[in-house]
This record gives structure tokens, C-alpha cells and sequence, in this order.
């Protein structure tokens, strides 16, 4: 298996170019099978996530051209409706084929995806949202099975704000009788962006972005072009990179208005950002400054920075609370951040964090994507080198991380394993 090694200790300088967000990209590819024909989407970045999905909807008869970026998605035949187990249990976002599927084969049949390394992340919101469109739904040998001649819109309320669910459900009732209006639905960016794709396709939505959406269902949907929005989560690993090694950064190609939480807590930190319309330029301090983060639904502070945000606060100086209130485990880089010299209590979803002067680098281990960044990210500023192994976490979600931080400086490169 791969790993990473970084040797600590060097400030980043440079200009790093961010990619297409995964989880914009995903949805947007899941949304092609709505309708016939052959749409076209940029900006996609070159993830195992992003390689996954395209696997199973080419299992469904949908052909995929073109690389670089950007990408031809014919879905003029669907043959199947089956996601398997062996695909899913890699990526729970292949949940979102789950509402297309229906909306296009008039059934589904999706394995379940199980917990995670992260929480037991239940899908239960999708279900009751498709049950409440009239889909006759169960459950069988690990597998949700789904069908409905024609989904019908009705009003849905969803107990939490689930991102995935409000996308799953968008796509649904896009050629849905009547109408359908989600309450307390996501409004993340991502979200956005899905609906943009959706309205160029034809669908009729409103209130993107608000916690109330409404579909005016349309009878066909025809292909469509989309270029899919930065990925907010790798431009804010980044910032948070640059401000830790003390260095001056410019992040290129990203959109400033999805990281306002995001920007005024690496400036707490000490670091002096500068915003433009597509970029932002960080300086890092020469010492990080302790504060408190709580992660919350967009616009407060994504969960998908928590880890990288605690890497840079153990080597800040005083105590920080870190509250995680998204999922109920995502602290599993915290025994991993501590052997490499982190001073960490836990207590439930709060992270009490002791800043050190330093960190030392030693072989860690991490379970999941964002988890892995926060590695990465102690490692640039340990002392001596740390080795970041099960890396494939890291490639299902950042496009060639390392390539970009030794671009900017960094001793760090990948070792075949
Ligand atoms: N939830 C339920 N029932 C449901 C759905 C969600 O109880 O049916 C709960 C979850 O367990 C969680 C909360 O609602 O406690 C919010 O979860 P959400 O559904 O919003 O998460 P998701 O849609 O599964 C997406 C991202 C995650 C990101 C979260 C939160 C994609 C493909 N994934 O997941 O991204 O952390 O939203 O912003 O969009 C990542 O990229 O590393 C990642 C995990």
C-alpha cells in the first residue's frame, strides 16, 4: 500500500490551483441519469470517489469519455438499476444514485450503505423522503430496494439537514407529479450547485440555498453543461496548511464566499488573508494563536475541516475546544495526532486541545479521508519525518495533495507500496 512521508519544518510558498469539488462533482455525475442524451461536465476532479461512481453507472450502460478535467456522460440507454455491495461499501455516496435511478427506471436497487469510520450515518431520511413521494420501498439481503412508475411531489420535512439527502431527493423530484417542497433541507454550496445543473438541465427549483426548496416536477429532462463549483474543503486544508507552517500562500480558483467560517477562523489564528473574487492569499503568523471551533450545517464550520483544524490548533498557543456536532465519532484522528506528541483529551463530541510548541513526526495511521489531511498537515510541521500510511483514503478525495504541497516547498512524497 502507499504512504506518504513528510519531512517537517518547511514554510509553504507558492501558488496552488484547487481542484473541482468531490462532493459537487458526485452528485452532478449521479444527476446525469436523469435524462437522455449526452451532457458534459468540467471542472471534475480526479478522485477514486469520482472513479467509483463513474464504475457503477457504467455498469448501468451509462458510457464515459474524456479526461482532464472535463467529461462526456452519455446516459441514453440505462440497462440496470442495481448498485452492488462491492462497489458501495467504498463510498457511501453512491446513495445519491439512489433518486435518479427511480426517477429514470421507475426502480432501484442499492446496497445499504453500513456505518463508517466516522458514525453510523444512517440514510434513514432518504428513505422516509422517497416512501412520502409514494416509492414502495424494502429492504432485503443488505440491499434497498426501490421502485415507483412515477414519484409524486408532496411536502417533506427533514429532522436534520442531511446534504446527500436534500440531493438525493432534489434529483427525485425533479420529474415528480406536482410539487415538492423540502423544509429544513441542506444549503450547503454543493447543494447549489446541483440545482444549477438540474435547472440547466430543465428542472424548475427554487429557494437553493435556503433551507426551503421547492420542484415544480417537468416531464423530461434534456442533457446538459456544468462546470462544478471549487472544492471549499480542499482550498480550507490549504489555508489552514499555509497559516500552521507560517507561509504565504495563494490559493487559486476558489470561491472566498464558501469559506467565510472558514477564513475568519485561520485569521483568529493569527494568519492575514486576503480575499479576491476567485482567490484568497494567506500568511501565516509566526505563532498560531488557540481559539474554539463548533462544527455546524453551512455557513457555520464544516465538519470537513474539524481534523485539519485541530492538527493546526495542537501546535497553537493555549487551550482550544474543538466541538463536533455533525457526527458522533469523527474524532479518530486524535490518537493518531497524540503519537505524534499532540496534547488531546476527549470528552463526548468536545476535543480539549493543549497547544505544544512542536510536534514529532512518527508513522500514523488514519481511517478516513479528512482524517489522513490532518495528518498530512501535522506532519508539515513536525519535527523529522512522518510517515502517513492507508493513504488510498487520501486519494478518494484530494486530487494529487502531495504533488500540490511539495509544488509549494514541502518535503513530502509518495512511496509504492
Ligand atoms: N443523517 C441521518 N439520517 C439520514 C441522513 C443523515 O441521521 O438519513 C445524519 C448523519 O448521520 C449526520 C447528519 O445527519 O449526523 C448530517 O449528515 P449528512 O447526511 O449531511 O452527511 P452526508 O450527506 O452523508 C455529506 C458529505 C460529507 C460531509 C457531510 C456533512 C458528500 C458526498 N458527503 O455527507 O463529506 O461530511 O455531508 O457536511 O457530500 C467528506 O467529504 O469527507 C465527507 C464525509
Amino acid at each position: 500500500m502507499d504512504k506518504i512521508l513528510i519531512e517537517g519544518g518547511r514554510p509553504l510558498k507558492g501558488t496552488v490551483r484547487i481542484s473541482g469539488a468531490k462532493n459537487a462533482a458526485l452528485p452532478a455525475i449521479a444527476a446525469c441519469l436523469l435524462a437522455p442524451g449526452t451532457h458534459v461536465l468540467r471542472n471534475i476532479p480526479s478522485l477514486r470517489d469520482v472513479d467509483t461512481i463513474k464504475k457503477i453507472m457504467s455498469q448501468l450502460g451509462v458510457q464515459f469519455r474524456g479526461e482532464d478535467g472535463t467529461i462526456e456522460i452519455d446516459a441514453g440507454e440505462v440497462r440496470g438499476y442495481s448498485a452492488p455491495y462491492e462497489l458501495v461499501k467504498t463510498m457511501r455516496a453512491s446513495i445519491l444514485l439512489l433518486g435518479p435511478m427511480i426517477a429514470r427506471c421507475g426502480r432501484a436497487r442499492i446496497s445499504l450503505p453500513g456505518g463508517c469510520a466516522i458514525g453510523e450515518r444512517p440514510v434513514n431520511l432518504h428513505l422516509k423522503a422517497l416512501a412520502a413521494m409514494g416509492a414502495d420501498l424494502y429492504l432485503e439481503h443488505g440491499y434497498v430496494n426501490a421502485r415507483a412508475a412515477r414519484l409524486k411531489g408532496t411536502t417533506i420535512f427533514f429532522d436534520i439537514p442531511t446534504v446527500t439527502g436534500t440531493e438525493n431527493i432534489l434529483m427525485a423530484a425533479t420529474t415528480a407529479t406536482g410539487t415538492t417542497i423540502l423544509k429544513n433541507a441542506a444549503k450547503e454550496p454543493e447543494v447549489e450547485d446541483l440545482a444549477l445543473l438540474l435547472k440547466s438541465m430543465g428542472a424548475r427549483i427554487e429557494g437553493e440555498g435556503t433551507d426551503t426548496i421547492t420542484i415544480d416536477g417537468v416531464d423530461q429532462l434534456k442533457p446538459a453543461s456544468h462546470t462544478v463549483i471549487p472544492d471549499r474543503i480542499e482550498a480550507g486544508t490549504f489555508a489552514i496548511a499555509a497559516a500552521m507552517t507560517g507561509g504565504e500562500v495563494k490559493i487559486e480558483g476558489c470561491r472566498p464566499e464558501h469559506l467565510t467560517a472558514v477564513i475568519e477562523k485561520v485569521e483568529a489564528a493569527g494568519a492575514r488573508i486576503t480575499n479576491e473574487p476567485q482567490s484568497l492569499f494567506v500568511k501565516g503568523p509566526s505563532a498560531i494563536e488557540s481559539l474554539d471551533i463548533k462544527t455546524m450545517p453551512f455557513p457555520g464550520f464544516p465538519t470537513d475541516l474539524q481534523a485539519q483544524f485541530m492538527a493546526c490548533m495542537s501546535i497553537a498557543r493555549g487551550w482550544s475546544m474543538i466541538r463536533e456536532t455533525i457526527f458522533e465519532n469523527r474524532f479518530i484522528h486524535v490518537s493518531e495526532l497524540k503519537r505524534m506528541g499532540a496534547d488531546i483529551d476527549i470528552n463526548g463530541n468536545q476535543a480539549l486541545v493543549k497547544g505544544r510548541e512542536s510536534l514529532q513526526g512518527a508513522p500514523v495511521m488514519a481511517t478516513d479521508l479528512r482524517a489522513s489531511a490532518c495528518l498530512v498537515l501535522a506532519g508539515l510541521v513536525a519535527k523529522g519525518i512522518t510517515e502517513v500510511h492507508r493513504i488510498y483514503h487520501l486519494d478518494r478525495g484530494y486530487e494529487a495533495l502531495e504533488k500540490k504541497f511539495a509544488s509549494l516547498g514541502a518535503s513530502i512524497w509518495r512511496e509504492k507500496g
